[in-house]
């Protein structure tokens, strides 16, 4: 991926962290996800008083870009830290990597994990989620 893109994913993300919804876990996330044909979704996490329907920074991106008609997806950037400070790289839950293999290549989806721009490490979703069980198996 071009190193000018990945960053700019990156700061999109880093800005998300401003909208994070988390005042139960203090841990705010932030993510930037790139469609295939180049628009960027943004997503924060969004917590509940009743814990479980507390929603992912990945997954309130990717339900924004599926509502609006967009399935097919390159790229994600990820970032987090406990009341925003980026300190270490956020790897997205099992829940989240589950739905990243519902809309995305497992070969080739990019998955961004960050604590600033200079800052990055790229995994695809096969090595975050080997053996994944997919639309494929159900054939
Ligand atoms: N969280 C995310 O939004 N994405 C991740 O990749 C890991 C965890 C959120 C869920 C919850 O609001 C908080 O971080 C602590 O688990």
């Amino acid at each position: 991926m071009d190193e000018k893109l990945i960053k700019q994913l990156v700061n999109v993300a880093i800005e998300q962290l401003n909208f994070s919804y988390a005042p139960y876990s203090g841990f705010q996330v932030g993510a930037a996800l790139l469609t295939k044909d180049g628009d960027i979704y943004t997503g924060c996490n969004i917590e509940n008083a009743a814990y479980t329907p507390s929603n992912c920074a990945e997954r309130t991106a990717i339900f924004k870009a599926v509502s609006e008609g967009k399935k097919e997806f390159q790229a994600i950037a990820i970032v987090g830290g406990k009341e925003g400070v980026l300190t270490s790289y956020t790897a997205p839950c099992g829940v989240c990597r589950q739905v990243m293999m519902e809309f995305c290549d497992p070969k080739t989806f990019q998955i961004i994990l960050a604590t600033k721009a200079e800052d990055y490490q790229l995994f695809t979703l096969e090595e975050l989620l080997p053996f994944g069980f997919g639309n494929e198996n159900l054939v």
